[in-house]
């Protein structure tokens, strides 16, 4: 099945090279050197097992994994956080703890989750306390000094940040309305800012992105200004099947401009819907991501134990679709990763900008290496139809401005799913394309709605 299903798309792939009138197309330019690549997208939010080695090293080091995010979420009683009293607190720590240690083996940065540490992960009781209840902070600032210490025994600040609370404008993560959550941001900030200067402290890490009539963002952006409690960097989340990264980034550039705040980098630290979460749609967030130079984590959408394992969503492992249990083993890729391996080392030398495109259902990462052009392209799921990409200003790369161009293709099939195992990506073979005026186009013919692309040809 897996066979045919890719001699089906070789076949879809190289029939045409004539692409409708009206097709809407990305579009890469050679000649706009955008800097080396750091595989900006490759982090992912939990995903790693408490059990320190449990998923073998090559699935974090073939993708270049680079950012993790984690703060004990869901780890059951005895260990439910801080609210639960101290020796539950113990528990989640330990958990976190775990997981940054098997981030820093890898060299990853690692953003802890105050809010889970205390017991605030989605799962907690309607009469659950709050930081600053009632006007009440005493537990709030136990609670941070328990945490200072607990990082200062363990000398974990090297790759620390902190998200000072996830999510508050969702009541999943915080009831208690903006001007509690304000308080309290201005409280932790100035707290952690005093006990570690050079950890970075993060926000808002708001499930809705920038949007000037979104008061969670002009309320938050006009505090931290008079409160000098600005984030190191701006964070926010992409997780509800809209939006794009150029318009949210506008729309926070202009704020920044309205409320006299400096630019900071960019964090999405969850990024992409479970839909979302195949190889066509991981294409598309890379792409989105690495326009405007945002570091990117892959959302998890896991629960329970298997929160803490799969690696967002990367990779899966013998019964976990049927019979999951949490020390289970025999690992293996699923089409996703296949992606963010190509990405990763593949996708080598200086990146080039590109423009999604117009409908923004399909988009670009393009890289220049010594060898040959690299084109990663997916669609925003679940989208079929047809689509082009153009490659303008050919003669940047040491090629004719005229001619043929030997174009390889790679498929990324997303068979089987989130827990489907994928070994490689497909070879597509090679096709011609004439073409003049200093560019090239060529039609995508998305007839699934996951199977990612790459295209590649020699440079000059
Ligand atoms: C491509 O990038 C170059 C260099 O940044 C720029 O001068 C040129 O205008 C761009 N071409 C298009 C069509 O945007
Ligand atoms: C709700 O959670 C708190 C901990 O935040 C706990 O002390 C309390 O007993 C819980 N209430 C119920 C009804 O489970
Ligand atoms: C920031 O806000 C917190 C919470 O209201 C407050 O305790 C702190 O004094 C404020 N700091 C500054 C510099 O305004
Ligand atoms: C990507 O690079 C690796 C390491 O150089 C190489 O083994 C592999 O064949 C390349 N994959 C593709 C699809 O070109
Ligand atoms: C180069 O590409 C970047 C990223 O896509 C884009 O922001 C910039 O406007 C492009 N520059 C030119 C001159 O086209
Ligand atoms: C095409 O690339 C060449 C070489 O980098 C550059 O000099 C020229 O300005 C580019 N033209 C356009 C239209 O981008």
């Amino acid at each position: 099945m897996f066979s045919l299903l890719s001699l089906a798309l070789a076949a879809v792939v190289a029939c045409s090279p004539l692409v409708p009138r009206d097709t809407v197309t990305s579009v890469v330019n050679l000649s706009n050197n955008t800097g080396t690549p750091a595989h900006l997208a490759s982090g992912f939010i939990y995903g790693i097992p408490d059990t320190a080695n449990q998923i073998p090293d090559h699935f974090y080091t073939d993708i270049g994994f680079n950012y993790g995010r984690a703060g004990g979420a869901q780890v059951p009683a005895p260990g439910r956080g801080w609210i639960w009293g101290l020796s539950e607190y113990k528990v989640r720590f330990a958990s976190a703890l775990s997981n940054y240690e098997t981030a820093r083996k890898y060299n990853a940065n690692f953003i802890f989750l105050i809010h889970d540490l205390w017991g605030a992960d989605g799962t907690q009781n309607s009469t659950a306390a709050y930081p600053g209840d009632n006007g009440d902070w005493a537990s709030w600032d136990a609670y941070l000094t328990q945490f200072i210490a607990d990082i200062n025994a363990n000398g974990a600040t090297a790759g620390l940040s902190i998200d000072i609370w996830n999510e508050p404008d969702l009541s999943y993560f915080w009831t208690k309305g903006q001007t509690q959550y304000l308080q309290m941001w201005g409280r932790t900030y100035h707290r952690l800012r005093t006990a570690w200067p050079s950890v970075p402290l993060i926000g808002p890490a708001f499930a809705g992105q920038p949007d000037a009539t979104n008061t969670w963002w002009t309320n938050y952006l006009s505090f931290v200004k008079s409160n000098a409690s600005v984030p190191d960097q701006y964070v926010w989340h992409m997780e509800g099947g809209g939006g794009d990264m150029q318009g949210a980034y506008g729309a926070l550039y202009n704020m920044l401009q309205t409320y006299g705040l400096p630019i900071k980098p960019l964090n999405i630290d969850e990024y992409a819907t479970y839909t979302e979460e195949c190889p066509a749609g991981s294409a598309w967030w890379i792409s989105q991501l690495e326009r405007v130079n945002a570091h990117g984590l892959r959302g998890n959408w896991l629960s329970g134990w298997e929160l803490h394992d799969l690696m967002g969503s990367l990779v899966s492992k013998t019964n976990a679709a049927t019979a999951y249990t949490e020390t289970g083993t025999g690992y293996y890729p699923n089409g996703d990763f296949q992606v963010y391996k190509y990405y990763y080392q593949n996708m080598t030398g200086y990146r080039v900008g590109s423009q999604p495109s117009t409908d923004l259902k399909i988009d670009t990462y393009a890289t220049v290496g010594t060898d040959k052009v690299r084109v990663l392209t997916g669609v925003r799921p679940s989208t079929t139809g047809t689509w082009a990409i153009t490659i303008e200003n050919i003669s940047a790369v040491g090629l004719a401005t005229s001619g043929t161009l030997d174009i390889h293709t790679w498929g990324f099939p997303g068979a089987g799913g989130h827990f489907g195992e994928v070994d490689a990506p497909t070879d597509l073979g090679w096709y011609s394309h004439t073409f003049s005026g200093n560019s090239v186009t060529f039609p995508i013919y998305q007839t699934d709605t996951v199977t990612a692309y790459a295209f590649e040809f020699y440079v000059g």
